[in-house]
């Protein structure tokens, strides 16, 4: 089969936020390989692409429910993919996950109530507690012989002082796919102290074939999930994603905020969770990405061991989000943004904003071709020896 991630897509020109927000957001110029934003240089799925032009060539655009076929495709892919029984009524649509996490914190939680997150994690998490005027509580992770884990003591500090709990799971940026175990752990604490977890499982559908993803929906039917096909399909410009909320008090209040704020679907929105959920082609399709991007993920990590030895990094069990350590380079973080950006040419996402040890890390999206990993880290390579790093 031709491979899904080596085929040449020209995103340049294509108002991409990935390549030409590097121009119009931070005046960069064009030779800097952008490898930051969490979407891949790849087309989606033909067979969505096909579902998308029928949907289009219907000239039916008005406002639109959240298709009870959405619901149920939903239903269908957790049931076959993750294990998981949803009723499909105690799924409700949203344009986000991120506006799902906010409206979710908006709706359930107090002002000046806590929120545990932990760090380094995507950095709207942090970002929309402390814009609800709720308080962070962080328990970051530990990182115990090139893995992280979660610190269960520090996570349980936290949960005593919190109302609610979000979960990134797989974590972003650090590629970890939870155990059965972890997640045990969790819902047994947060029952414990009567912490609501809400828990983003994005990336689930990306972990790769080596590793097995444990939906926590299926540990505690009091969790909350919020997910979408937007990153395993490559489709996230669609803003389709959903919540799944068994408890109808919940729900209510949820639907009360996303009233507030305007949240129906688009017409596209609804083809794409249906043809990505329910079409075998499409399935096909992203099993044979999964496999290609955790053998890049490894090739990748093979080649920065060896061409860049001061870089260390963890093995990602998920996805395409590499997180970097580039501590061992004497700069600080300032210092090494304007020697990214300037010399290397070379665009990754700051680790800064993923909290507050994040910021001699940086972040590598490695879903693009071969080529351009390749070209950037030979770039690397050459500032670094110029710099005597390596
Ligand atoms: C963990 C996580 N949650 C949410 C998002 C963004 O989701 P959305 O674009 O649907 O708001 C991302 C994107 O990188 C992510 O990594």
């Amino acid at each position: 089969m031709k491979s899904i991630l080596q085929q040449q897509l020209v995103r340049k020109g294509t108002n991409s936020v990935k390549w030409d927000g590097l121009e119009r957001w931070f005046h960069l110029s064009e030779d800097v390989l952008p490898l930051w934003v969490a979407d891949i240089d790849i087309r989606t799925a033909p067979s969505i692409s096909e579902a998308l032009a029928s949907t289009a060539a219907q000239g039916e655009f008005g406002y639109t429910l959240f298709a009870r076929e959405a619901q149920e495709a939903v239903r269908s892919w957790y049931d076959r993919r993750h294990d998981l029984n949803v009723d499909p009524k105690h799924i409700m649509f949203s344009s986000g996950v991120v506006p799902a996490l906010t409206h979710i914190v908006e709706a359930l939680t107090e002002v000046g109530d806590g929120v545990v997150i932990q760090s380094p994690v995507y950095p709207p998490f942090h970002e929309l507690v402390v814009g609800s005027k709720r308080q962070v509580f962080d328990a970051p992770l530990t990182e115990k012989n090139g893995r992280y884990e979660m610190d269960f003591f520090a996570l349980e500090e936290a949960m005593k002082q919190a109302s609610l709990f979000l979960l990134c799971s797989p974590h972003n940026p650090v590629g970890r796919v939870w155990t059965k175990a972890e997640l045990t752990k969790v819902v047994e604490l947060a029952n414990q102290y009567d912490v609501i977890v809400v828990a983003d499982e994005i990336h689930a559908d990306l972990t790769f074939p080596s590793h097995k993803h444990t939906a926590i929906g299926s540990l505690d039917p009091r969790v909350i999930t919020v997910s979408a096909p937007s990153k395993a399909f490559n489709i996230a410009g669609l803003f389709a994603s959903y919540i799944i909320c068994t408890v109808d008090d919940w729900r209510k209040q949820i639907i009360k905020v996303q009233n507030k704020h305007h949240v129906l679907p688009t017409p596209f929105a609804n083809t794409a969770i249906i043809a990505a959920y329910t079409d075998r082609r499409a399935e096909r399709w992203l099993d044979q990405l999964r496999e290609e991007l955790e053998q890049q993920m490894n090739e990748v990590i093979d080649s920065i061991e060896t061409n860049l030895p001061m870089l260390h990094t963890t093995r990602p069990e998920a996805s395409y989000l590499l997180w970097i350590d580039f501590s061992e380079l004497p700069m600080t973080a300032e210092e090494r943004k304007s020697w990214l950006h300037g010399d290397v040419r070379v665009f990754l996402s700051p680790g800064g904003p993923f909290g507050p040890h994040g910021e001699m890390f940086e972040r590598m999206n490695i879903g693009t071709r071969r080529e351009l990993l390749d070209e950037a880290i030979a770039r690397l390579h050459v500032q670094m020896k110029r710099k005597a790093f390596v």
